[in-house]
């Protein structure tokens, strides 16, 4: 595992100081309203090989041993905001393919004039308020031509309580997402699900960069 790489000050930001405590319980209880993130990555596997893959927002890297089990030679890498978050994500996989980067994803990450073959955001974008589209730009510029991009996340909510509290977790749930990534990549999969018989949908978008 490449030690993760810091650049500014931590802690700066109010996503950063939510984190700071959430990352204690995030493994623990965000399995039961974080629905679809093994969907996404079965579907994955159907379709793609990627070499290099991107995890914007990888967290505790919950993903990340099952991006390894299905793609054993790819290029990890993962971003995020957040310290504590990464620190965990530090510990889950240990080989050295994979890479750890601390910063705010509002530019691409890749530098050497290589680019990714799969941009992965599970349960991140619905977080980037404001700089969502920016992030989506991003992941474009990120990517090879040809290689897609892959989103699980909230989507929508009825009930303005609901909508509300998870505003205060920093959640934007105003179905946003899909209709700019739908018209940003080609399609290859756009689907909503419900959740807890409706309380709210989260959606699985997969698309693919065609200029
Ligand atoms: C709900 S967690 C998702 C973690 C992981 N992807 C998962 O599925 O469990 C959202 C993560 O996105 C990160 N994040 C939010 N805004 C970000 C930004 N602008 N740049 C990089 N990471 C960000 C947060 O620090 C947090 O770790």
């Amino acid at each position: 595992m490449n030690a993760v790489s810091t650049g500014a000050a931590s802690g700066g930001t109010a996503l950063e100081r939510y984190y700071q405590f959430h990352s204690r319980i995030y493994d623990a209880t965000r399995w039961s309203f974080l629905f679809g993130r093994e969907e996404i990555l079965r579907r994955l596997a159907v379709i793609t090989k990627p070499n290099r893959i991107l995890e914007v927002g990888c967290g505790t890297g919950r993903n990340l041993p099952g991006l390894r089990r299905r793609f054993p030679a790819a290029q990890l890498t993962g971003v995020d905001l957040s310290e504590q978050m990464l620190a965990l994500a530090a510990q889950k996989l240990r080989d050295d393919k994979v890479t750890l980067l601390r910063r705010s994803y509002s530019a691409p990450v890749h530098t050497n004039g290589k680019g990714f073959d799969l941009v992965l955001f599970s349960y991140a974008l619905s977080m980037f308020n404001p700089g969502w589209e920016q992030a989506i730009d991003a992941a474009w510029d990120d990517l090879e031509e040809g290689c897609l991009i892959a989103v699980v996340d909230f989507s929508h909510t009825s009930f303005t309580w609901f909508r509300r509290w998870m505003g205060v977790n920093h959640v934007r749930m105003e179905g946003h997402l899909w209709p700019y990534l739908a018209k940003k990549f080609t399609p290859l999969l756009d689907e909503q699900f419900n959740a807890y018989g409706g309380v709210w949908s989260y959606g699985i978008f997969i698309g693919r960069k065609q200029a």
